[in-house]
């Protein structure tokens, strides 16, 4: 079996450990595993990675071989690089690119990305008959179908060190931060963040934020005694940015001087945590297997701890959101 590997959208950390498990695993099946460059992109260019071969473009070479993704575990970013394609966007671009699969005799595909990614898988399906199992490889932690994306946990951590060092200002100056993180759909970075780094506040975009019940709280939190204040805002609040909801509450009374501080795209790099390589290399060896089982269509992810396959269209019907007993544990441990 000839499989396509690509990784679209927004990269995330754990993308390359996710390829290597792949190509380990199809190793093992005796298949041929090749990368497709900078996402859907790739097949319009016909841009194909085998790193054997020194680098050899797609031809009559072998596909990626176990040496090939030796040391990918670790390494943030892709390797095989990523891009978020409009030309894929549109029905006579999905067929042009499956006739181009075709043309290069590609079995089945796996593209590693988030909702627009296995969107666009899902449209594909429709036009070309080859396999298709989608990885959930997002920071957000948006994606239906799955407890956790691949680069969640990385991004997490990397926000979480974040603030315990603005937390070391803000006590030294008496400061409120007011500090931004990605999730335009999903709360979850912001409400892990702020759970694990111990932030009084935060702004996530599945609630309404209203801002006099903010400053009726930052007024109580100084009355109680402190002197300095986190709070986490998802980038997607409906109230706006961080900048915003800053001016906002400053205009309603805020009681303590405050900062911006956007964390933006140091999230979605460095080296993927344990847990994200983990996450990456069990649905990677999944994602391949289930080929061999005939399955199509889906996207492989976790549920309740166990590996799980979700039809496309259930995945891209929404956006996951927040779990209210996070949420829950947030208000009982900030007070
Ligand atoms: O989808 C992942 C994500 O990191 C979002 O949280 C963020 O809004 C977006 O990508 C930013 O994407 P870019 O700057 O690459 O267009």
């Amino acid at each position: 079996m000839r499989i396509g590997v690509l990784c679209s959208g927004g990269d995330a950390p754990g993308m390359n450990a996710c390829l290597r498990a792949i190509v380990r695993a199809a190793v093992c099946t005796g298949d041929e595993v090749v990368g497709i460059m900078h996402g859907y992109q790739g097949i319009f260019d016909e841009e194909f990675y085998t790193r054997t071969d020194a680098e050899k473009r797609f031809g009559s070479t072998s596909g990626l071989g176990m040496r090939s993704v030796s040391g990918l575990s670790k390494q943030g970013g892709t390797v095989l690089y990523s891009s978020r394609c409009q030309r894929f966007t549109t029905a006579e671009g999905r067929q042009e690119a499956a006739a181009i699969l075709r043309k290069y005799g590609f079995d089945a595909l796996l593209p590693i990305g988030g909702n627009g990614t296995l969107s666009g898988a899902l449209e594909l399906g429709k036009v070309w008959d080859g396999q298709i199992i989608g990885l959930p490889g997002t920071i957000d932690n948006d994606l239906l179908g799955t407890d956790a994306t691949i680069g969640f946990a990385t991004a997490v951590n990397t926000a979480v060190e974040a603030v315990d060092k603005l937390r070391d200002t803000a006590g030294s100056h008496s400061l409120m931060f007011l500090v931004e993180v990605m999730g335009r759909h999903c709360g979850d970075i912001a409400l892990y963040t702020a759970i694990a780094s111990g932030a009084e506040l935060v702004c996530v975009p599945e609630i309404p934020t209203d801002v006099n019940h903010l400053v009726a709280n930052l007024k109580r939190i100084k009355q109680l005694g402190k002197t300095s204040v986190m709070m986490i805002v998802a980038e997607g609040d409906d109230l706006g940015d961080a900048m915003c909801i800053q001016e906002k509450l400053k205009e309603a009374g805020n009681p303590f001087e405050s900062r911006v501080v956007v964390l933006g795209h140091t999230q979605r790099g460095g080296s993927p945590v344990p847990a994200d390589r983990i996450l990456a290399s069990e649905l990677g060896c999944f994602a391949v297997d289930s080929l061999h089982r005939n399955e199509t269509g889906k996207m492989a992810g976790i549920l309740g701890g166990a590996l799980t396959l979700t039809p496309l269209e259930e995945c891209v019907r929404g956006h996951r959101q927040i779990t209210t007993e996070k949420l829950h544990l947030l208000q009982v441990i900030a007070g």
